[in-house]
């Protein structure tokens, strides 16, 4: 499972998920460029992962802004010549019960969650398209593909990227790139933080494996994504979430 030198672009590389896959990929000796709007955490994120290996980059991006995302893919091109991969993995929640959630806290999440992966994909798709080959991985969720209480704006943004994806595979798959999505369940980082003790207790026991997932168990399935063994997997969907749903 070789992804040996690929540049791998990982928005919301600073933190979690994120930074798990970072680690990954620099394991398994490719180029990571990280690209996050926390400045500092991402600096962070960068020295400790130049323990690991000195091909690691970090871009300050705003996903939900046009403007940020092409200043910051310009700089990874001019920086690292190409992206053969990117990963949509940054991502925010606003929860609140429907009938509390205010207009502020559905648009914040759409704007991340939904622009900001057509923001990234649209600036870099064009250079995977030239080459004729690239991956393209965005991050779904549970929530997108069955619901969940308290998130029906997230529920909202993560179902639009399984439409997204499977969109980019149709119109993107005959230019020769892959594109596929990661469904991740409920996963150990600072996002199922904000959850209640009660609620997460119960998260847990409707896990068959009874516990909650770890940023690796994410990391591993984009590296695997990315990979040439994943060369026909194209439009998928792929759950990772201890089964939660069955
Ligand atoms: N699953 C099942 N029931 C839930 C639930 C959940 N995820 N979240 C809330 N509930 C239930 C509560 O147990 C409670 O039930 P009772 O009325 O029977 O006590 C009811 O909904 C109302 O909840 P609260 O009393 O907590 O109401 P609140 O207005 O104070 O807060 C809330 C509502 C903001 C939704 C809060 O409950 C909350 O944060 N819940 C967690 C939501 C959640 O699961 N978020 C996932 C974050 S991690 C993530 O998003 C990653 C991913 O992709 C999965
Ligand atoms: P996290 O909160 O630990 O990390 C998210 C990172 O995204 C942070 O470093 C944050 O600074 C960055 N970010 C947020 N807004 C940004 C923006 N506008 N521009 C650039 N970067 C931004 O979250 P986690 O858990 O690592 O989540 C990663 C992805 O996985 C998200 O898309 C999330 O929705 C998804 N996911 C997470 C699950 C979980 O249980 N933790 C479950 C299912 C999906």
């Amino acid at each position: 499972m070789s992804v040996a030198e690929k540049v791998v672009l990982i928005t919301g590389g600073a933190n979690g998920i994120g930074y798990a896959a970072a680690w990954q990929f620099l394991l398994n000796g490719a180029v990571v460029a990280i690209a996050d709007y926390n400045k500092e955490v991402g600096q962070q994120a960068r020295d400790k992962l130049s323990e690991l290996s000195e091909n690691i980059y970090f871009y300050e991006v705003n996903v939900a802004d046009e403007n940020s995302v092409k200043t910051m893919v310009t700089k990874v091109l001019e920086d690292l010549q190409t992206i053969d991969v990117l990963i949509n993995n940054a991502g925010i929640t606003r929860d609140s019960l429907l009938v509390k959630m205010t207009e502020e806290q559905f648009q914040s999440v759409l704007d991340v969650n939904v622009k900001g992966v057509f923001h990234c994909t649209q600036a870099v798709a064009p250079t995977m398209i030239a080459k004729g080959k690239g991956v393209i991985i965005n991050t779904s969720s549970v929530s997108g593909v069955y619901g969940n209480v308290g998130q029906t704006n997230y529920a909202a943004s993560k179902a639009a990227v399984v439409g997204m994806t499977k969109t980019w595979a149709k119109e993107l798959g005959r230019k020769g790139l892959n594109v596929n999505a990661v469904a991740p369940g409920f996963i150990e980082t600072s996002m199922v933080e904000t959850i209640p003790e009660k609620v997460i207790e119960k998260v847990k026991q409707q896990v068959p494996l009874k516990r909650l997932g770890k940023p690796e168990d994410i990391a591993k399935a984009y590296v695997f994504l990315a990979s040439d063994d994943a060369a026909y997997i194209n439009g998928a969907i792929i759950h990772v979430d201890g089964g939660i749903v069955l």
